[in-house]
Protein backbone atom coordinates (compact mmCIF):
# COMPACT_ATOMS: atom_id res chain seq x y z
CA UNK A 1 0.00 0.00 0.00
CA UNK A 2 2.00 2.84 -1.52
CA UNK A 3 -0.54 5.39 -1.28
CA UNK A 4 -2.28 4.65 1.88
CA UNK A 5 -4.24 8.01 3.44
CA UNK A 6 -3.50 10.00 0.76
CA UNK A 7 -5.61 11.87 -1.81
CA UNK A 8 -4.94 12.31 -5.81
CA UNK A 9 -6.87 14.20 -8.56
CA UNK A 10 -6.10 12.83 -11.78
CA UNK A 11 -7.08 14.73 -15.02
CA UNK A 12 -8.02 12.59 -18.21
CA UNK A 13 -9.23 9.17 -16.09
CA UNK A 14 -12.54 8.49 -17.43
CA UNK A 15 -12.10 6.93 -21.22
CA UNK A 16 -12.06 2.90 -20.41
CA UNK A 17 -9.27 2.17 -21.84
CA UNK A 18 -6.94 4.89 -20.97
CA UNK A 19 -4.02 5.87 -19.16
CA UNK A 20 -5.90 7.70 -16.23
CA UNK A 21 -8.18 5.20 -15.32
CA UNK A 22 -5.89 2.76 -15.01
CA UNK A 23 -3.81 4.42 -13.13
CA UNK A 24 -6.82 5.74 -10.21
CA UNK A 25 -7.21 2.00 -10.52
CA UNK A 26 -3.71 1.47 -9.64
CA UNK A 27 -3.73 4.47 -6.98
CA UNK A 28 -6.94 3.09 -5.46
CA UNK A 29 -5.41 -0.43 -5.12
CA UNK A 30 -2.67 1.46 -3.31
CA UNK A 31 -5.26 3.04 -0.75
CA UNK A 32 -5.51 6.72 -2.17
CA UNK A 33 -9.10 8.30 -2.25
CA UNK A 34 -9.38 9.37 -6.09
CA UNK A 35 -10.92 12.62 -7.64
CA UNK A 36 -11.06 12.04 -11.63
CA UNK A 37 -11.42 15.31 -13.38
CA UNK A 38 -12.63 14.86 -16.73
CA UNK A 39 -14.28 17.42 -19.76
CA UNK A 40 -16.76 14.11 -20.01
CA UNK A 41 -18.59 14.46 -16.73
CA UNK A 42 -20.95 11.42 -17.48
CA UNK A 43 -17.56 9.27 -17.73
CA UNK A 44 -16.23 10.68 -14.54
CA UNK A 45 -18.77 10.16 -12.33
CA UNK A 46 -19.01 6.63 -13.71
CA UNK A 47 -15.29 5.65 -13.40
CA UNK A 48 -15.42 6.81 -9.83
CA UNK A 49 -18.26 5.21 -8.72
CA UNK A 50 -17.44 1.99 -10.11
CA UNK A 51 -13.60 2.67 -8.31
CA UNK A 52 -15.82 2.92 -5.21
CA UNK A 53 -17.78 5.43 -3.07
CA UNK A 54 -15.08 6.89 -1.20
CA UNK A 55 -13.61 8.32 -4.85
CA UNK A 56 -15.50 11.29 -7.03
CA UNK A 57 -16.02 12.22 -10.28
CA UNK A 58 -15.69 16.04 -11.37
CA UNK A 59 -16.28 17.91 -14.49
CA UNK A 60 -13.72 19.50 -15.51
CA UNK A 61 -12.07 21.20 -19.17
CA UNK A 62 -8.49 21.26 -18.18
CA UNK A 63 -8.16 24.33 -21.17
CA UNK A 64 -10.64 26.45 -19.14
CA UNK A 65 -9.36 28.47 -16.14
CA UNK A 66 -12.66 29.07 -14.19
CA UNK A 67 -13.72 25.15 -14.84
CA UNK A 68 -10.04 23.95 -12.98
CA UNK A 69 -10.65 26.34 -10.23
CA UNK A 70 -14.57 24.90 -9.28
CA UNK A 71 -13.12 21.61 -9.87
CA UNK A 72 -10.04 22.26 -7.51
CA UNK A 73 -12.13 23.82 -5.05
CA UNK A 74 -15.14 20.72 -5.31
CA UNK A 75 -12.28 18.01 -4.42
CA UNK A 76 -10.72 19.77 -1.71
CA UNK A 77 -13.51 20.44 0.20
CA UNK A 78 -14.89 17.11 -0.01
CA UNK A 79 -11.37 14.88 0.45
CA UNK A 80 -10.34 18.46 2.87
CA UNK A 81 -6.66 17.40 1.26
CA UNK A 82 -5.17 16.72 -1.76
CA UNK A 83 -1.70 14.92 -1.83
CA UNK A 84 -1.32 14.13 -5.30
CA UNK A 85 -2.27 15.62 -8.72
CA UNK A 86 -1.81 13.82 -12.03
CA UNK A 87 -1.88 16.39 -14.99
CA UNK A 88 -2.73 13.23 -17.52
CA UNK A 89 -5.54 14.98 -19.72
CA UNK A 90 -4.47 15.08 -23.48
CA UNK A 91 -5.50 15.02 -27.16
CA UNK A 92 -3.71 14.42 -29.95
CA UNK A 93 -3.90 15.03 -33.81
CA UNK A 94 -2.16 13.28 -37.03
CA UNK A 95 -1.37 16.20 -38.82
CA UNK A 96 1.63 17.68 -40.45
CA UNK A 97 3.01 21.19 -40.32
CA UNK A 98 1.65 22.24 -43.60
CA UNK A 99 -1.50 21.38 -42.57
CA UNK A 100 -2.03 23.08 -39.06
CA UNK A 101 -4.74 25.89 -38.93
CA UNK A 102 -4.59 27.72 -35.97
CA UNK A 103 -7.70 26.74 -34.26
CA UNK A 104 -6.10 23.23 -34.22
CA UNK A 105 -2.60 24.54 -32.57
CA UNK A 106 -4.63 26.66 -30.15
CA UNK A 107 -6.61 23.29 -29.18
CA UNK A 108 -3.71 20.95 -28.91
CA UNK A 109 -1.55 23.48 -27.11
CA UNK A 110 -4.26 24.76 -24.68
CA UNK A 111 -5.14 20.80 -23.68
CA UNK A 112 -1.86 19.24 -23.70
CA UNK A 113 -0.19 22.25 -22.47
CA UNK A 114 -1.72 25.35 -20.88
CA UNK A 115 -4.31 22.48 -19.15
CA UNK A 116 -0.72 21.99 -17.26
CA UNK A 117 -0.44 25.34 -16.09
CA UNK A 118 -4.37 25.73 -14.93
CA UNK A 119 -4.83 22.43 -13.07
CA UNK A 120 -1.49 22.79 -11.27
CA UNK A 121 -2.19 26.92 -10.71
CA UNK A 122 -5.42 25.72 -9.13
CA UNK A 123 -3.97 23.10 -6.67
CA UNK A 124 -0.41 24.22 -5.62
CA UNK A 125 -1.77 27.01 -3.32
CA UNK A 126 -3.47 24.41 -1.23
CA UNK A 127 -0.04 22.21 -1.38
CA UNK A 128 1.91 24.88 -0.47
CA UNK A 129 -0.09 25.61 2.30
CA UNK A 130 0.63 21.89 3.49
CA UNK A 131 4.21 22.57 2.43
CA UNK A 132 4.05 18.98 0.86
CA UNK A 133 2.42 17.73 -2.93
CA UNK A 134 3.56 15.36 -5.26
CA UNK A 135 2.36 16.41 -8.90
CA UNK A 136 3.40 14.03 -12.03
CA UNK A 137 2.36 15.29 -15.77
CA UNK A 138 2.22 13.52 -18.86
CA UNK A 139 4.46 14.51 -21.55
CA UNK A 140 5.58 11.86 -24.34
CA UNK A 141 8.27 10.59 -26.73
CA UNK A 142 7.16 12.98 -29.55
CA UNK A 143 8.11 15.93 -27.38
CA UNK A 144 11.78 13.96 -27.24
CA UNK A 145 12.35 12.88 -30.76
CA UNK A 146 9.74 15.21 -33.12
CA UNK A 147 6.93 13.24 -33.27
CA UNK A 148 5.49 9.59 -31.94
CA UNK A 149 3.62 8.17 -34.56
CA UNK A 150 0.01 9.95 -33.97
CA UNK A 151 0.93 13.51 -32.54
CA UNK A 152 1.47 16.51 -35.23
CA UNK A 153 4.23 18.79 -34.42
CA UNK A 154 2.04 21.17 -32.56
CA UNK A 155 1.36 18.07 -30.36
CA UNK A 156 5.19 18.42 -30.38
CA UNK A 157 5.50 21.29 -29.22
CA UNK A 158 2.56 21.01 -26.73
CA UNK A 159 4.46 18.03 -25.17
CA UNK A 160 7.89 19.49 -24.80
CA UNK A 161 6.59 22.85 -23.23
CA UNK A 162 5.10 20.38 -20.58
CA UNK A 163 8.53 19.06 -20.32
CA UNK A 164 9.67 22.76 -19.85
CA UNK A 165 7.39 24.15 -17.48
CA UNK A 166 7.10 20.81 -15.32
CA UNK A 167 11.05 21.64 -14.65
CA UNK A 168 10.40 24.83 -14.24
CA UNK A 169 7.44 24.20 -11.32
CA UNK A 170 9.84 22.23 -10.05
CA UNK A 171 12.44 24.34 -9.50
CA UNK A 172 9.64 27.03 -8.12
CA UNK A 173 8.08 24.73 -5.57
CA UNK A 174 10.95 22.65 -4.37
CA UNK A 175 11.23 24.50 -1.25
CA UNK A 176 8.00 24.40 -0.64
CA UNK A 177 8.10 20.32 -0.41
CA UNK A 178 6.12 20.16 -3.50
CA UNK A 179 8.07 18.00 -6.81
CA UNK A 180 6.90 18.20 -9.90
CA UNK A 181 8.05 15.21 -12.59
CA UNK A 182 7.35 14.57 -15.97
CA UNK A 183 6.54 10.60 -18.12
CA UNK A 184 7.32 10.28 -21.34
CA UNK A 185 5.73 7.05 -22.95
CA UNK A 186 5.82 5.76 -26.38
CA UNK A 187 3.15 4.17 -28.32
CA UNK A 188 0.72 2.93 -25.89
CA UNK A 189 -3.00 1.03 -26.40
CA UNK A 190 -5.69 2.89 -25.59
CA UNK A 191 -8.12 5.14 -27.33
CA UNK A 192 -6.49 7.91 -28.14
CA UNK A 193 -5.27 6.76 -32.07
CA UNK A 194 -9.10 6.72 -32.56
CA UNK A 195 -8.58 3.20 -34.37
CA UNK A 196 -6.34 4.41 -37.10
CA UNK A 197 -3.46 2.12 -35.65
CA UNK A 198 -3.92 -1.14 -38.03
CA UNK A 199 -1.89 -4.48 -37.63
CA UNK A 200 0.54 -3.81 -41.05
CA UNK A 201 1.39 -0.28 -38.69
CA UNK A 202 1.57 -1.64 -35.20
CA UNK A 203 4.39 -4.66 -36.36
CA UNK A 204 6.20 -1.98 -38.41
CA UNK A 205 6.33 -0.14 -35.46
CA UNK A 206 7.22 -3.25 -32.70
CA UNK A 207 10.69 -3.73 -35.08
CA UNK A 208 11.66 -0.35 -33.21
CA UNK A 209 10.60 -1.46 -29.94
CA UNK A 210 13.68 -3.65 -27.78
CA UNK A 211 10.57 -4.86 -25.31
CA UNK A 212 9.25 -6.12 -28.64
CA UNK A 213 5.72 -5.11 -27.60
CA UNK A 214 3.55 -1.76 -27.96
CA UNK A 215 3.16 -0.15 -24.07
CA UNK A 216 -0.15 -0.64 -22.14
CA UNK A 217 -1.79 1.77 -20.09
CA UNK A 218 -0.71 0.08 -17.16
CA UNK A 219 3.11 0.80 -17.60
CA UNK A 220 2.39 4.25 -17.21
CA UNK A 221 0.41 3.67 -14.55
CA UNK A 222 3.22 1.79 -12.56
CA UNK A 223 5.56 5.03 -13.51
CA UNK A 224 2.79 7.35 -12.46
CA UNK A 225 2.75 5.51 -9.15
CA UNK A 226 6.31 5.99 -8.51
CA UNK A 227 6.29 9.52 -8.95
CA UNK A 228 3.05 10.26 -6.56
CA UNK A 229 4.88 7.57 -4.12
CA UNK A 230 7.61 8.46 -0.94
CA UNK A 231 9.47 6.16 -3.08
CA UNK A 232 10.22 9.20 -5.04
CA UNK A 233 10.99 11.33 -2.54
CA UNK A 234 14.10 13.04 -3.58
CA UNK A 235 12.91 12.95 -7.33
CA UNK A 236 11.84 16.06 -8.80
CA UNK A 237 12.17 17.81 -12.06
CA UNK A 238 12.91 14.08 -13.63
CA UNK A 239 11.51 12.83 -16.94
CA UNK A 240 10.71 9.79 -16.75
CA UNK A 241 10.71 7.15 -20.14
CA UNK A 242 7.75 4.42 -20.72
CA UNK A 243 8.90 3.64 -23.89
CA UNK A 244 9.77 0.36 -24.22
CA UNK A 245 13.58 1.25 -25.51
CA UNK A 246 11.58 3.00 -27.99
CA UNK A 247 14.31 6.09 -28.08
CA UNK A 248 17.35 5.57 -25.74
CA UNK A 249 19.16 8.61 -25.09
CA UNK A 250 22.38 9.17 -25.73
N1 LIG B 1 -1.54 6.57 -25.85
C1 LIG B 1 -0.32 6.95 -26.15
O1 LIG B 1 0.36 6.34 -26.98
C2 LIG B 1 0.29 8.15 -25.47
C3 LIG B 1 1.68 8.36 -25.60
C4 LIG B 1 2.25 9.47 -24.97
C5 LIG B 1 1.46 10.34 -24.25
N2 LIG B 1 0.10 10.12 -24.17
C6 LIG B 1 -0.69 11.06 -23.39
O2 LIG B 1 -1.34 10.36 -22.34
C7 LIG B 1 -2.49 11.09 -21.90
C8 LIG B 1 -3.66 10.15 -21.78
O3 LIG B 1 -4.00 9.69 -23.07
P1 LIG B 1 -4.64 8.26 -23.38
O4 LIG B 1 -3.76 7.61 -24.38
O5 LIG B 1 -4.99 7.56 -22.13
O6 LIG B 1 -5.92 8.74 -24.21
P2 LIG B 1 -7.49 8.77 -23.89
O7 LIG B 1 -8.09 9.45 -25.07
O8 LIG B 1 -7.97 7.41 -23.51
O9 LIG B 1 -7.58 9.69 -22.60
C9 LIG B 1 -7.59 11.10 -22.66
C10 LIG B 1 -8.59 11.59 -21.60
O10 LIG B 1 -8.50 13.02 -21.54
C11 LIG B 1 -9.81 13.54 -21.49
N3 LIG B 1 -9.80 14.93 -21.98
C12 LIG B 1 -9.71 15.37 -23.26
N4 LIG B 1 -9.77 16.71 -23.30
C13 LIG B 1 -9.88 17.13 -22.00
C14 LIG B 1 -9.98 18.42 -21.40
N5 LIG B 1 -10.00 19.55 -22.13
N6 LIG B 1 -10.08 18.48 -20.06
C15 LIG B 1 -10.10 17.35 -19.30
N7 LIG B 1 -10.02 16.10 -19.83
C16 LIG B 1 -9.91 16.00 -21.16
C17 LIG B 1 -10.63 12.60 -22.34
O11 LIG B 1 -12.03 12.71 -22.08
C18 LIG B 1 -10.04 11.25 -21.93
O12 LIG B 1 -10.68 10.72 -20.78
C19 LIG B 1 -2.65 12.23 -22.92
O13 LIG B 1 -2.10 13.41 -22.38
C20 LIG B 1 -1.82 11.77 -24.09
O14 LIG B 1 -1.39 12.84 -24.90
C21 LIG B 1 -0.48 9.05 -24.74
Amino acid sequence: MLLKDKTAAISGAASARGIGLATARLFAEHGARIAILDIDEAAARKAAADLGPQHLGVACDVANKPSCQKAADEVIAAFGQVDILINNAGVTQPVKTLDIDEASWDRIQDINCKGVLFLSQVFIPHMRARKRGAIACMSSVSAQRGGGIFGGPHYSSAKAGVLGLAKAMAREFGPDGIRVNCVTPGLIQTDITGGKLNDEMRKDIVKGIPLDRLGEASDVAGVYLFLASDLSAYVTGAVIDVNGGMLIHG
